[in-house]
């Protein structure tokens, strides 16, 4: 197993920081890489930081961390979380354990953000936190609890 955590995140995420802000708050994801790739020093793991909008391409990534040994993934599957069974699959699919991180929690929010595909399959939920949900999902990884 390699020391390197992927960071997949899905649609929308591109635009953090400028998206709805009262929900998402102000930090970019180039600052929420920045953050990561800092405790990630600290504890001897490297971090690939990856956004796409495009459902299959996640698909494909969540394979790649398998392939490539990756020790854990972070995911924010955005919208997808709540309607993707490609994902759910493709999470069950591999044995790399996938930790499920939303900035905002979703349980709070509009009904149809209460399912989570992405959920029923991680080793773990980190949610409500804001751009921090990163860092506890990474500090789960660190500490061996994932
Ligand atoms: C989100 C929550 C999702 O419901 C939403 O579709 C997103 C972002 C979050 O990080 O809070 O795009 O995953």
């Amino acid at each position: 197993m390699t020391d390197t955590v992927y960071v997949l995140n899905g649609p929308n995420l591109n635009l953090l920081g400028l998206r709805e802000p009262e929900i998402y708050g102000n930090t970019t994801l180039d600052e929420i890489a920045g953050m990561l790739e800092d405790e990630g020093r600290e504890h001897g793991l490297a971090i690939d930081m990856r956004q796409t909008n495009h459902e299959g391409m996640l698909v494909d990534w969540l394979h790649e961390a398998q392939a490539e040994n990756a020790r854990a993934v972070l995911l924010n599957a955005a919208a997808f979380t709540h309607t993707s069974i490609a994902l759910l699959d493709a999470i069950k699919a591999i044995k790399t354990p996938v930790i499920e991180v939303h900035l905002s929690d979703p349980k709070t929010r509009e009904a149809f953000r209460h399912i989570s595909y992405v959920g029923m399959a991680a080793a773990k939920t980190v949610e409500g936190h804001g751009a921090q949900s990163y860092s506890i999902a990474l500090q789960a990884v660190a500490s061996g609890e994932v």
